[in-house]
């Protein structure tokens, strides 16, 4: 039996990784449970698979759990060091690091510290601090498998060679909501507009991220520092289906893709049961009649994936600046404060004005650094706020 310790258990992720739980009875246990503010949802799910330990973002909501669950044996915690005893928890042989955002970085830290095996949703820990966790990881042995769709196809397809026969990874993406809208019109795109996104369902950062594919530069990113692949050698391909999930090619010029439904309980469920495979009820892939489509992703209306290149070829803290002034355009964004285009704006005037500076070398570095590029890309927002761009 595998135990698991799931932080951001309210979330889009979170409740498909208690989907795949649910769906393995005597496989999977849950002995630790994270979640943010939605507390009202967070008590049904620890009635159901009541952990040992669980933790909410405030004291106060820590109380509220506390009122809504009278008979619960566990412990309740809340903070940043709730979210660490869940990643460190004895008892727990798996951490699921579903936090949306650098606020995710901490508790995926300490899991690794603690070797854990880090089933990894939050790509934003690995845009952010990707050496240091990687090295920890190395120094610890935690193993590293990657929730994102893409990485795990990549995980999965990187099976069938050896490293020094790899000649490039290609990334898939659908392209988002805007694939076909008229450039001209990118100024008038609404939140709405933008939330509606074509093959998957999806927490609201992510979602908005695939729509600028700013998701594709932070996956880019995360493929370097998860497989430790050269960045010239990890390609970007527009694949409208979502059906095929990424593709490796080898020396010898075969491509080995893997394709599964657009459901992230498939990621999660070879996550959790890796190096073994269960037989899954989530439904079988009938590929007669469909079609797969394929196209380069044009830079003029993609631009945050050049920015994301752009930041991985300067290397240091520029990935970390990078996410920090993303999360806060975003959020910004969702707010109604700046318009679309304003985001990969905000992103780009943020890494101007924070200069250069080397790669965090613990946590609290990175912190230092989020912070700053956090204060930076206010600054931004206020400039673009109600304004054209
Ligand atoms: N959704 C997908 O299909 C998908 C696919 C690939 C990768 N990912 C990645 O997976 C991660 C999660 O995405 P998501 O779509 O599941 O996001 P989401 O639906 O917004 O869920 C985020 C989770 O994090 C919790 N949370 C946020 N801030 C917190 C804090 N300070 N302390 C404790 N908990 C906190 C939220 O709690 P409350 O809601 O209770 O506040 C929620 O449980 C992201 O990094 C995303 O890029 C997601």
């Amino acid at each position: 039996v595998r135990s698991i310790s799931l932080l951001g258990s309210t979330g889009s992720i979170g409740v498909s990784t208690l989907d795949v739980v649910a769906a393995f009875p005597g496989k999977f246990r849950i002995v630790a449970m994270a979640a943010g503010r939605r507390v009202e949802e967070f008590s049904e799910q620890i009635r159901k698979f009541p952990p040992l330990v669980v933790s909410v973002e405030r004291e106060e909501d820590a109380d509220r759990l506390r009122e809504l669950l009278p008979s619960y044996r566990g412990k309740v915690l809340s903070g940043a060091g709730g979210l660490e005893a869940c990643a460190t928890l004895p008892e727990a042989d798996t951490v699921v690091a579903a936090l949306v955002g650098a606020v995710g970085l901490s508790s995926a830290y300490a899991a690794v510290k603690a070797g854990k095996r880090l089933a990894l949703a939050n790509k934003e820990t690995m845009v952010v601090a990707g050496e240091l966790i990687s090295r920890t990881a190395e120094e610890t042995g935690a193993e590293i498998i990657p929730i994102d769709s893409e990485h795990s196809a990549i995980h999965q397809a990187l099976r069938a060679g050896k490293s020094a026969e790899v000649k490039k990874l290609i990334l898939t993406g659908s392209g988002g909501p805007f694939r076909k809208r008229p450039l001209e019109s990118f100024d008038e795109i609404t939140v709405e507009e933008a939330l509606r996104h074509p093959t998957w369902k999806m927490g609201p950062k992510i979602t908005i991220d695939s729509a600028t594919m700013m998701n594709k530069g932070l996956e880019i990113l995360e493929a370097h520092f998860l497989f430790g692949i050269a960045p010239e050698k990890i390609d970007v391909l527009l694949h409208p289906q979502s059906l095929i999930h990424s593709m490796v090619e080898f020396v010898d010029g075969s491509l080995v893709a893997q394709l599964s439904r657009n459901d992230m309980k498939f990621p999660i469920a070879y996550a959790l049961s890796y190096p073994d495979r269960f037989a899954n009820p989530f439904g079988e892939l009938p590929l007669a009649g469909r079609i797969l489509e394929f196209e380069e992703a044009d830079a003029r209306r993609y631009p945050a994936i050049l920015l994301a290149r752009e930041a991985l070829t300067e290397g240091g803290a520029a990935p970390a600046v990078l996410n920090a002034a993303n999360e806060i355009a975003v959020a910004a964004f969702l707010d109604g404060k700046i318009p679309f285009l304003a985001i990969v704006r905000t992103v780009a005037d943020t890494r101007a004005a924070f200069g250069r500076r080397n790669s965090p070398q613990s946590v609290e570095e990175a912190r230092e650094i989020d912070g700053e590029a956090r204060r930076l890309a206010a600054e931004c927002v206020n400039r673009f706020s109600g304004a054209r761009v």
